[in-house]
């Protein structure tokens, strides 16, 4: 877990150009649903690929907890012996999430609808986020959730030992609460129905057919309409894991913004509903391009070519693309500097529920490295500096948030002087060789404040 030891300050200088291979971990959101879909099928599904950082790990540990074996080969490999869909055994003591939104909030979707108690906790950035978007739906089903004042963690969820299916709504763009809906309603009778106005990541829906769940989605004037239908026999799976396309976005914006930089990062997963970042930078007239796009495992995968860009121009991103690249808008600000121009970030009032508060975190960082940006509630945008203008020099608070860290890391690479963050230790929750993958690049990023 993140957060809990000593904070670990890095500083990013000027990069010699950046150059080679960049071979970055699993997805972390496919990462997570393997673990808990291989726990509630019956026998072994087989994962390669998976991402070992600290909050899928805290999943694993998790499934445990829940009566699932889980085995690590080592090297990525990973076996799951799950207990069927309503296995769940009753955890001995409190399931520690760490830093991680999506682990607490599939994991309380899982077992709401199975006849059992268990407590949830984080760290103190998790324990900051709010639960009631998750306990809400799942209190339909008949499960009961006591948490602390504003539906935030340590909280006890009771499942419901009758469990009735719903018909659901989410009234956010949010794939965990959208996977925390249909988990549950694997146990319950009947079919579930989730709606979604706006399509947020799919690879639950991918995962729970690819197990044999009975599940449709179709696009209609409400939205994207999802059904599944409840207590199938889940078949056990052998899953690869794409590489993340969310951490492929440090090392490819790193090249863009570092002079001389070519950089090739394959294998990424381009699910249309992640990649959003990508036809942004294009848009912003980025010199990155797709090479040998193919299909795994049942997911769009390409190689991303990254060289630098000093042309880059400020652009008003589409707020219909923001759900497809929700997580990537920090490294996003952070090119945005190297443009020339405004780039304006509207409909993304959900940043402010993340590992930390994105906006807020992003301005005060930028600002303290002479950028200017401006904000409101549910937008924010960042004056391009120009190519080799952005001044640096600031000391950035990463408030236990990794892409926070990762993104002024990134900023140094580029910046006239040196960039810091007082604690980039949250980096190994979702990218624990960001640091020596980097450096195989060329980058400079030094464990210290000076
Ligand atoms: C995720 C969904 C998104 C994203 C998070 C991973 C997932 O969160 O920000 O990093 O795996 O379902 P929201 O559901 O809060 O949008």
């Amino acid at each position: 877990m993140s957060g809990h030891g000593t904070p670990i300050p890095m500083t990013s200088r000027r990069a010699s150009p950046l150059r080679g291979e960049a071979h970055v971990p699993g997805d972390k959101s496919i990462s997570h649903r393997a673990l808990i879909l291989g726990a509630m099928a019956v026998g072994e599904t087989r994962i390669s690929g998976l991402l070992e950082g600290e909050d899928v790990l805290d999943t694993a540990k998790a499934m445990q907890a829940f009566g699932a074996e889980v085995i690590n080969h080592g090297g990525g490999e990973w076996s799951v012996f799950g207990v069927g869909v309503g296995g769940f055994a009753e955890p001995g003591s409190v399931i520690d999430c760490g830093n991680s939104g999506t682990g607490v909030r599939l994991i309380m979707g899982a077992m709401a609808t199975s006849p059992i108690t268990a407590t949830f906790t984080g760290d103190a950035s998790l324990n900051k986020r709010p639960m009631a978007r998750v306990t809400d739906p799942l209190a339909l089903f008949g499960a009961q959730a006591v948490g602390r004042e504003g539906g935030r963690l340590p909280m006890t969820i009771v499942g419901a030992a009758e469990p009735v299916p719903v018909r659901y709504t989410v009234p956010v763009p949010s794939a965990q609460v959208k996977s925390a809906v249909l988990l549950a309603g694997l146990n319950a009778p009947g079919k579930t129905v989730v709606i979604e106005r706006e399509a947020t990541r799919d690879h639950s829906e991918r995962m729970l057919a690819g197990f044999g769940a009975e599940i449709t989605v179709e696009d209609t004037d409400e939205g994207r309409v999802i059904t599944l239908t409840g207590q199938p026999e889940l078949k056990p799976q052998v899953i690869a894991v794409p590489r993340d396309p969310s951490s492929a976005a440090f090392p490819v914006c790193a090249a863009l913004v570092t002079p001389g930089s070519d950089v090739l990062v394959p294998g990424i997963g381009l699910n249309p509903t992640r990649a959003g970042l990508f036809y942004t930078l294009q848009d912003m007239g980025a010199d990155l391009t797709f090479e040998n796009p193919r299909e795994e495992g049942g997911e769009p995968v390409a190689d991303l070519r990254a060289r630098y860009s000093p042309d880059m121009k400020g652009i008003a991103v589409p707020p219909e693309r923001a759900a497809s690249m929700i997580d990537e808008y920090p490294v996003l600000s952070v090119v945005a500097a190297f443009a020339t121009g405004t780039t304006m970030m509207a409909g993304v009032k959900e940043l402010r529920v993340k590992e930390s508060d994105r906006i807020d975190a992003m301005a005060r960082g930028l600002r303290a490295n002479g950028v200017t940006v401006e904000e409101g509630p549910d937008w924010w945008s960042v004056e391009g500096c120009g190519a080799d203008a952005v001044p640096g020099g600031g000391l950035c608070e990463s408030f236990l948030d990794h892409r926070i860290a990762m993104s002024f890391m990134v900023m140094g690479m580029g910046a006239q002087e040196p960039v810091s963050v007082d604690d980039g230790s949250p980096i190994a929750t979702s990218f624990p060789i960001f640091e020596q993958l980097m450096a195989d690049l060329g980058a400079n990023i030094g464990r210290s404040n000076r």
